[in-house]
């Protein structure tokens, strides 16, 4: 049966990206055009300028995407779009340029939910037909700079949140921890790098474990390291203080992941998500699977942060399905899944 080739938009935040995915499965290409360097600066997102931006390089991104997969937009069987959640600026090039892009090839119309494409992140294969791909059910814990939350995926459409955050979201606490030290945006990245030559036992800063809940607040953890930041006359060692602020994090997380597999008997479980790309938390994830006999589920580094072929992951099971969208599509910048 001939393939279906999805092309695949997302602009939800700050990275414009495109892609062509064959069945769901296999990705043909995905461009992802960031703005760091635009954003940098002023220590995180500014909305206005990331829609410019879009604006500017959303057409040169697709057209790349098409280029790399050596595919014409005529072999195209549907334009898949993130509608949201995210910044409601930047949905709006994504969704105007899908909807234009949709009439003008006569191509059908796909909304996917930016939550949903990180969920179907770990389907995408290097090679589909080989590779593993979750088992149905899973536990997916979302991990990214606007959302935390952890659900069991039952089946496509079919999703039961366990827990979700009460506060800040763990990468916006990663960006704003990375801020008060002075480093980059984003901030997740700078303080992998350097927790990595820090000793984790050094500062004991708090867990915040919620017992008996699945939910996480990570916000009285940041104001811990501010704390700490404040009371020290100059800041000794920047490692010492991100691998002690990663511990903390990380051993929530991993607690939480042994009650969600005891609670639900689940035995799978994926990691999706921009801090999903965080080395110490997949390695310390890596080896509780052994003890706590789980499979581990990872996408790889670039499609844990944002990236269109989500997109058209998670785009091929509506159209599967026959899940189209009209022309009156509208961005959504808070969309639950
Ligand atoms: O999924 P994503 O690209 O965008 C959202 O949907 O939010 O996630 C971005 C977040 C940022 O907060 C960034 O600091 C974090 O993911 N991040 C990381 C790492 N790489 C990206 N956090 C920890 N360690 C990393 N290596
Ligand atoms: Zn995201």
């Amino acid at each position: 049966m001939k393939p279906v080739k999805l092309l695949a938009i997302d602009t939800s935040c700050d990275d414009t990206s495109a892609a062509v995915v064959e069945n769901g499965r296999k990705m043909l290409s995905n461009v992802v055009s960031g703005q760091s360097e635009i954003h940098e600066k002023y220590g995180g997102i500014v909305p206005e300028l990331a829609s410019r931006r879009h604006v500017e390089i959303i057409w040169p991104t697709v057209d790349e995407a098409l280029k790399k997969s050596n595919t014409s937009l005529n072999e195209i069987d549907a334009i898949c779009v993130c509608y949201g959640p995210g910044l409601i600026g930047s949905l709006l090039v994504g969704t105007s340029f899908a909807k234009s892009l949709a009439y003008a090839a006569d191509k059908p119309l796909i909304a996917v939910n930016h939550l949903e494409g990180h969920m179907f992140s770990p389907f995408l294969l290097a090679d589909p037909e080989n590779g593993q791909t979750p088992t149905l059910p899973f536990i997916c814990l979302l991990v990214s700079g606007g959302h935390t939350s952890m659900y069991v995926v039952h089946e496509y459409g079919k999703y039961e949140e366990l827990g979700r955050t009460r506060d800040d979201a763990l990468g916006e606490a990663y960006d704003k921890v990375a801020k008060m030290l002075g480093l980059g945006y984003p901030g997740g990245p700078h303080i992998d790098r350097l927790a990595k030559k820090g000793d984790p036992k050094s500062i004991n800063f708090p867990r915040p474990y919620l017992h008996g809940s699945f939910d996480f607040s990570f916000s009285g953890l940041k104001t811990a390291v501010r704390n700490f930041i404040k009371s020290q006359q100059k800041i000794n060692s920047m490692e010492d203080i991100c691998a002690s602020f990663q511990k903390s994090a990380i051993d929530v997380i991993l607690r939480k992941i042994s009650n969600a597999i005891k609670t639900t008997g689940v035995h799978s479980i994926s990691l999706v998500g921009g801090v999903a790309a965080n080395s110490a938390l997949r390695q310390q994830m890596d080896a509780q699977q052994k003890d706590e006999n789980y499979t581990l589920f990872l996408p790889p580094l670039n499609l844990c942060t944002d990236n269109a072929a989500m997109i058209g992951a998670c785009g091929y099971e509506h159209y599967k399905r026959g899940f189209f969208s009209s022309m009156a599509l509208n961005p959504q910048a808070y969309l639950p899944l």
